[in-house]
């Protein structure tokens, strides 16, 4: 009797001690995913104007692991009719600018749920053989997304290119625009070193960027040069606005998305209109890389590939002195135009 009553309540403690262990598991597993476990809204929400419903946000984890399935090209035609899948234009691009923090922009917007990132850079706007191929092939370049989610893309080339901004209005005369600037000289130092990098793979020789930067002959700025000229910001955007109003597009302070990247992600999370869903859980600073990574839930993370945040080369400081005085005027312009100041020197 006695033996058997032993037994049962063993039986008890150990029902009991699994409930507890089992909570305990589920409660770990969630304080990773609070941030994306929101309840989920009402579905025809769409990419809202400002006043209208706020995007709804998909609710549960596993959706999201299912859509990165999909978009690994996973997914049979029936199920993607089954989860109501859809390739769906970009309701905002970021064009720009290149070197400025674009695929940190890309991914970190990435963290928010009703965001759908298109991976890779599609060129499709500055390209003229893709450009010809139609919309439709743009279109499927898309990733799947659920048609409550927004999709984006980023091509930083667009924000250099002549006829992009026509173009793109053409396909959408109300997307929204996003252009990521850091301060000029060091963006162009930058754009530069992407280059010398690539010739240093090839085992070719390069010029220094000082050579490249000032024009031997005159001892001045040389604004042939491609990343000089890139970094003249107002003169790209003005030609932007012959097509879009200064309100479509939103800037992003680049410096400041490698020192402190909440508050600028949740400016654009205002701008697009989306709830504010990124929080300080999802970005964590990274002191081997030197630069904040991402933290979608408990188990999955990740830092920007090697290639991002490279070790600039020395420059010498009357270069630098000489390009910081060249791009004032056009920087107090591009200030003004925007209504966004930088402390740029
Ligand atoms: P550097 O390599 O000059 O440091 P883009 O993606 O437009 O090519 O921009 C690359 C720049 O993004 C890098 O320039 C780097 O400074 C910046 N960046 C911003 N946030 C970053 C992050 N979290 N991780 C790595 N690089 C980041």
């Amino acid at each position: 009797m006695l033996f058997k009553q032993q037994a049962l309540l063993r039986q008890k403690l150990f029902v009991l001690g699994s409930l507890a262990i089992g909570s305990l598991l589920y409660l770990v597993a969630r304080v990773g995913s609070l941030d994306r476990l929101q309840p989920l809204c009402p579905i025809d929400g769409r990419f809202a104007t400002r006043g209208q419903d706020e995007i709804p946000l998909r609710a549960l984890q596993f959706k999201r692991g299912l859509l990165h399935e999909f978009r690994k090209g996973n997914a049979t035609k029936e199920q993607i009719r089954l989860h109501n899948l859809v390739q769906q234009l970009p309701k905002a691009i970021i064009i720009g600018v290149r070197k400025g923090g674009t695929r940190a922009l890309l991914e970190m917007l990435n963290l928010h749920p009703a965001v759908v990132k298109a991976s890779q850079e599609i060129h499709f706007f500055d390209n003229d053989e893709n450009y010809a191929k139609g919309i439709e092939w743009y279109r499927k370049k898309m990733p799947f997304s659920y048609p409550h989610q927004i999709t984006i893309e980023k091509s930083p080339a667009y924000f250099i290119t002549e006829e992009v901004p026509e173009r793109i209005y053409k396909m959408n005369s109300s997307i929204k625009l996003l252009i990521i600037v850091r301060e000029p000289t060091t963006r162009a130092i930058s754009d530069y070193t992407q280059v010398l990098e690539g010739k240093e793979r090839k085992n070719k020789t390069y010029y220094k960027f000082e050579k490249l930067a000032i024009d031997p002959n005159t001892c001045e700025v040389n604004t042939k040069y491609k990343a000089v000229r890139t970094s003249i910001y107002t003169k790209h955007l003005e030609r932007w606005l012959k097509y879009f109003p200064i309100e479509q597009f939103h800037i992003v302070d680049g410096d400041r998305l490698i020192t402190e990247p909440l508050p600028e992600l949740q400016l654009v999370e205002k701008f697009l209109n989306l709830p504010p869903r990124i929080s300080q859980y999802n970005l964590y600073f990274n002191a081997t890389r030197g630069f904040y990574c991402l933290r979608f839930n408990i188990v999955f993370n990740k830092c920007l590939a090697g290639s991002k945040g490279r070790i600039h080369p020395e420059v010498d400081t009357s270069v630098i002195t000489k390009l910081r005085k060249f791009f004032h005027p056009f920087n107090q312009k591009f200030y003004q135009i925007t209504g966004r100041t930088f402390n740029w020197p």
